[in-house]
């Protein structure tokens, strides 16, 4: 069967993600043009996908004026900039594959959902956690009927403190004014679009929200703190402070394609000796944590109340010791508890002979790593985007557009809940 002939538009971390799996562990796709104003990233395509020189653009102008060139295109520019790297590849009737989050606001998002609907064209959202085994599997056994009703889920994410620093304190989502994202639709609107998705019997229709940026903050940082620290910051007090640079961008650099995309290179190719005087200087992530000029909350809870009277919680933190996601849904009938760091969720359903419960594990902790990406999320979107693009039925976890605007209409509503301490009806 013919590959599905993808044109990537953004080049960087996330659409070569995906196009990894689409190419290299899938073979169902191959990149047949690319456009990133970076062309660092233009030859990292060149290099790793094949794409043909004269088909790589700097300007998405210059590739729109071929006409349409391939089947799809995967979008993986930044947040900001998803209305205008959509609509016009939209308009010529490429299917696409849209990172999340998919914009910032709701007439924005109906722009986008009205020029896909008015092309024919599919577009699906990057709703990795869906795909996950994990949550694939807890959606499988709400549809059987396992847990009976809805009566209430309840979820958190706690951001380590690795990716808390790289991505939300010092990266480039710290800034809701700057990369146009709040922190709960930067990293969350994944769980606000399982709470939808899981609880798809019904729809949300209020919301409130509690939260703020009140722990990251200037007047929160150690006594005598400099604001960078390998220039002005007292050996004692980076001894004492976890979001010191030396161990976490120098000594254990957990995610090393954030901190050093500001060089200009593959951080494959950055010294040592430029990273010391990146940080020293130009880096932002270099900074003092908190005084890193961050506008977005650092905690937050939002609670939902749904059409048919069943109820939902998710709480997302900053800063957590131990990173994870957590989920327990309560059923009429049976409820579900897990981690999916852990990799395991119990199914427990009431047992009449003793009163009390049994309890069933399911496992997929020796998948966690096999299968890709989020849990195996970024393996099991690519292919189920591959197998819808040639027509097949979609699957359970398909994130059309038509059913990724629930959830983030509820994150907008959860953040003016949240800047305006009022419930918001939806
Ligand atoms: N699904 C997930 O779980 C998940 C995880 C991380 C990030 N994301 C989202 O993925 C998106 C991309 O994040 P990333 O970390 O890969 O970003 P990135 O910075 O690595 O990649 C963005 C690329 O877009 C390029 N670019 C800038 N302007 C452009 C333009 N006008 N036209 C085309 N390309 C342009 C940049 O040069 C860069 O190479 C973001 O929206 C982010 O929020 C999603």
């Amino acid at each position: 069967m013919a590959t599905l002939k993808a044109v990537l538009v953004g080049c960087g971390d996330r659409a070569c993600v995906y196009a990894e799996e689409g190419v290299h562990n899938l073979g169902l796709m191959e990149v047949v043009a690319a456009v990133d104003p970076d062309e660092v990233r233009l030859a990292y395509v060149r290099e790793h996908f094949g794409v043909k020189k004269e088909m790589c653009f700097r300007d998405q102008r210059e590739l729109l004026a071929l006409g349409k060139v391939g089947d799809c295109v995967i979008n993986g520019t930044m947040d900001k900039l998803h209305l205008e790297t959509s609509l016009p590849f939209l308009e010529q009737g490429y299917d696409m594959l849209l990172e999340k989050p998919i914009v910032n606001n709701k007439a924005d998002l109906m722009k986008i959902y009205e020029t896909a609907k008015a092309h024919g064209c599919k577009l699906m959202t990057c709703h990795v956690l869906r795909y996950a085994p994990f949550y694939r599997k807890i959606k499988e056994l709400i549809l059987e009927g396992e847990l009976g009703e809805i009566v209430n889920i309840r979820t958190d994410e706690r951001v380590g403190v690795f990716h808390s620093s790289v991505s939300y304190i010092r990266g480039k989502w710290k800034s809701e004014k700057e990369c146009g994202s709040s922190f709960l639709l930067a990293k969350c609107c994944h769980d606000i679009d399982l709470l939808c998705w899981l609880n798809a019997g019904t729809e949300p229709k209020q919301v409130f929200s509690y939260g703020g940026r009140d722990f990251i903050v200037p007047e929160k940082a150690p006594k005598g703190a400099g604001t960078r620290c390998l220039v002005d910051c007292p050996q004692e007090v980076r001894r004492e402070c976890i979001y010191d640079v030396q161990s976490m961008y120098l000594d254990n650099c957990l995610l090393p394609w954030y901190p050093w995309q500001c060089t200009g290179k593959n951080y494959t190719d950055v010294t040592m000796e430029e990273k010391i005087e990146s940080l020293k200087t130009y880096n932002p992530h270099g900074v003092c944590a908190y005084k890193a000029g961050g506008d977005i909350a650092d905690h937050q809870n939002v609670l939902v109340k749904f059409k048919n009277g069943s109820t939902a919680v998710h709480s997302l933190m900053l800063g957590c010791m131990k990173a994870g996601r957590s989920i327990f849904i309560t059923g009429t009938r049976g409820e579900i508890e897990g981690d999916v760091e852990n990799g395991y969720f119990y199914l427990r359903k009431y047992d009449k002979k003793t009163s009390t419960y049994t309890e069933r594990q399911f496992d997929f902790h020796d998948r966690q790593g096999e299968t890709g990406g989020h849990f195996g999320g970024d393996r099991g979107l690519v292919l189920d985007f591959c197998e819808i693009m040639r027509g097949a039925e979609p699957s359970v976890s398909y994130t059309s557009i038509e059913n990724s605007v629930t959830g983030h209409l509820l994150v907008y509503a959860a953040d003016e809940s949240m800047k305006e301490a009022r419930p918001v009806d939806l």
